[in-house]
């Protein structure tokens, strides 16, 4: 085992105890998806796959949801688990870009991402939103708060401000028009834009589907 292992299997262990029990979309499973698709990727990219491991396990040591300053919040947990490993200044610093800029945030604002090893970290995570598994995360969270699966009535919007995103919670169908469908023309890497194109199409025959026994088209 290199240093590096070493170090990633540290805070590997650390993450795990942290989010075993979470059930708000970030469990520990989802960051180990995007932890082992982001290292696939970055090796795709020919890009710093260390940085990147470090990048994708703590991703979500915050949650804008549910903290009231992200970015302290961020940065004080992330120099937290960091701390314990002898890491250069510059490793740090890249890692807590990944960690400030990764979040989605409805889309409304660009992303701020500036590395390689960030954007494939973005896009691990966007992809574990879409496809079978981001339909199950979604209806999840949906159940987790109690939302309906669907309401003809109540058509999707286009949010303009992240605030609008955050408070107008509705069905859990309008967040695939909200969100969910806008995720694959968002991907960084051209590794990535493979992997969402079969995934979107997956969550679009899911939709039709669902619509056609919504209306009861026997078919
Ligand atoms: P990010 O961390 O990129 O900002 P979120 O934390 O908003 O993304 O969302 C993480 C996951 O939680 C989404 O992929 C989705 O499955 C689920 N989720 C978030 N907001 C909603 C919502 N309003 N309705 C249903 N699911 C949601
Ligand atoms: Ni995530």
């Amino acid at each position: 085992m290199t240093d590096k292992d070493r170090v990633i299997d540290d805070v590997k262990q650390s993450i795990k105890t942290q989010f075993e029990n979470d059930s708000s979309g970030h469990d520990w499973f989802h960051i180990e998806r995007v932890w082992k698709l982001a290292k696939q990727i970055a090796l795709k990219e020919k890009a710093n796959v260390f940085i990147v491991e470090l990048g994708a396990l703590l991703h979500d040591i915050a949650d804008h949801k549910f903290v009231d300053d992200f970015e302290t919040e961020s940065i004080k947990r992330t120099e937290s688990i960091l701390k314990s490993f002898d890491l250069d200044n510059d490793t740090i610093k890249q890692v807590k870009h990944i960690v400030l800029n990764c979040s989605f945030k409805g889309g409304i604002e660009e992303s701020k991402m500036k590395s390689i090893e960030g954007k494939i970290v973005q896009d691990a995570d966007k992809l574990d939103a879409i496809g079978a598994i981001g339909i199950a995360r979604t209806f999840a969270f949906g159940g987790k708060f109690g939302s309906l699966l669907y309401h003809p009535n109540i058509k999707p919007i286009q949010h303009k401000s992240l605030e609008s995103y955050q408070k107008n919670r509705t069905h859990t169908i309008n967040h695939f028009y909200e969100k969910l469908l806008l995720l694959k023309d968002l991907m960084h890497t051209q590794s990535a834009k493979q992997i969402a194109l079969q995934r979107h199409q997956f969550m679009e025959d899911f939709l039709t589907q669902f619509f056609n026994e919504w209306n009861g088209v026997l078919e």
